[in-house]
């Protein structure tokens, strides 16, 4: 399939947005770029089409996926009601890069929701879903990356993955946020985060009072965890990822170089830009910044970016400094863990 390029980076174009909103309705499955990361859209009405998105991605068919609305009342199509917390965090993130897990209505497809009795609710902050989401379009979407792959942040990591294999990816530019939304569920008295995101449980704590962390993000492996994604090994690049301490011990480092005969052309060094001169004495390796250690937001921004970038350059060792695991810290350590699959240099946590 010859995919469908419409590049609205500069400018969006009224006949396109059309073409776009008559397609998903069609059945087609196109990418769109969102505030967080590219997601894979299709019509939540449409069973075949959301099927047709866990083939592209070569995704686990009880993995669900997430509903974009782009308008409040769309809200009753999807659940029978709204818990008072869940309508506090709406009024206070939305639109936003928070989903919200609520009991869906029956008459929701179970195809979309991977067979649980819950859904997935966010609305995007970003003009492009603004304009293509309407009163009678939700559309229900994962990232659009294949399955295990970091999540893609431009037009170009989307084509990467999926090229030929969907019909259309609309191009607006780097997500802002970098990646993917935080996920609270909200369905028992106390409100469970099932993915850190950059709306951090500090600030869900404000608005709400106590939220608890799924078991599987308290470092306990779970076979189980709540949000089924979060059991897979994700956000991975091909090369082998450690986590290092902020500004890590250079003899241990070259220590490690020089046991597992790593090559120091195919090996990263990913450091906030503060201590890119630490590094500067391992001679050969490739140094990659994170951008300054007081601003994460930037830093998270960049990552998978970064990842992708090691796999085009073939590089096959990365070594990634450490944050706190507080505030945004939470949320960039959890994608860090995933892609090193824990994999600490020296096992220091
Ligand atoms: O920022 C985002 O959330 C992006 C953009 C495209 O919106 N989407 C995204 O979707 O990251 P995806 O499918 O890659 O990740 C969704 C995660 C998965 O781990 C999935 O298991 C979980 O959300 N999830 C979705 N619906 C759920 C539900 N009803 N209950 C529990 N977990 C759910
Ligand atoms: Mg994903």
């Amino acid at each position: 399939m010859d995919t469908k390029y419409y590049d609205f980076k500069n400018k969006i174009e009224d006949e396109k947005i059309t073409e776009i909103i008559k397609a998903f309705k069609d059945g087609e499955i196109i990418a769109f770029p969102t505030e967080t990361v590219y997601g894979l859209g299709a019509d939540i009405n449409n069973d075949k089409a959301i099927r047709n998105i866990f083939k592209a991605k070569n995704r686990p068919v009880d993995n669900p996926l997430i509903a974009h609305i782009g308008n409040i009342d769309n809200l009753e199509k999807l659940v029978d009601s709204v818990p008072k917390k869940a309508k506090m965090l709406m009024d206070k993130f939305w639109p936003g890069p928070l989903t919200i897990v609520l009991k869906k209505k029956d008459s929701i497809s179970s195809v979309a929701t991977g067979g649980l009795n819950t859904i997935g609710i966010r609305m995007p902050n970003h003009i492009i879903t603004e304009i293509i989401l309407s009163k009678d379009l939700t559309i229900v979407a994962p990232s659009a990356n294949i399955s295990g792959s970091p999540s893609p942040t431009s037009f170009s990591h989307v084509k990467n993955d999926l090229d030929r294999l969907i019909y259309g990816i609309i191009n607006g530019g780097e997500c802002l946020e970098g990646i993917e939304s935080t996920i609270l569920e909200i369905t028992d008295d106390k409100p469970v985060v099932l993915r850190p995101g950059t709306i951090t449980i500090e600030e869900l704590r404000e608005v709400i009072g106590e939220v608890d962390l799924d078991s599987s993000l308290l470092g306990k492996s779970v076979d189980k965890p709540k949000a089924p994604g979060m059991k897979y090994r994700h956000y991975a690049p091909k090369g082998e990822v450690y986590i290092i301490q902020e500004r890590e011990n250079i003899e241990a480092l070259n220590k490690k170089i020089a046991e597992e005969g790593m090559d120091k052309k195919n090996t990263a060094i990913v450091s906030f830009e503060e201590n890119l001169n630490h590094y500067s004495t391992i001679r050969g390796v490739k140094n990659i910044s994170l951008g300054s250690r007081n601003d994460l937001k930037e830093g998270i921004s960049y990552l998978y970016s970064i990842l992708r970038d090691c796999d085009s350059l073939n590089i096959e060792n990365i070594f990634i400094e450490k944050t706190e695991e507080n505030n945004l810290g939470f949320a960039y350590m959890n994608r860090v863990k995933k892609a090193a699959n824990n994999n600490f240099l020296r096992g220091v946590r």
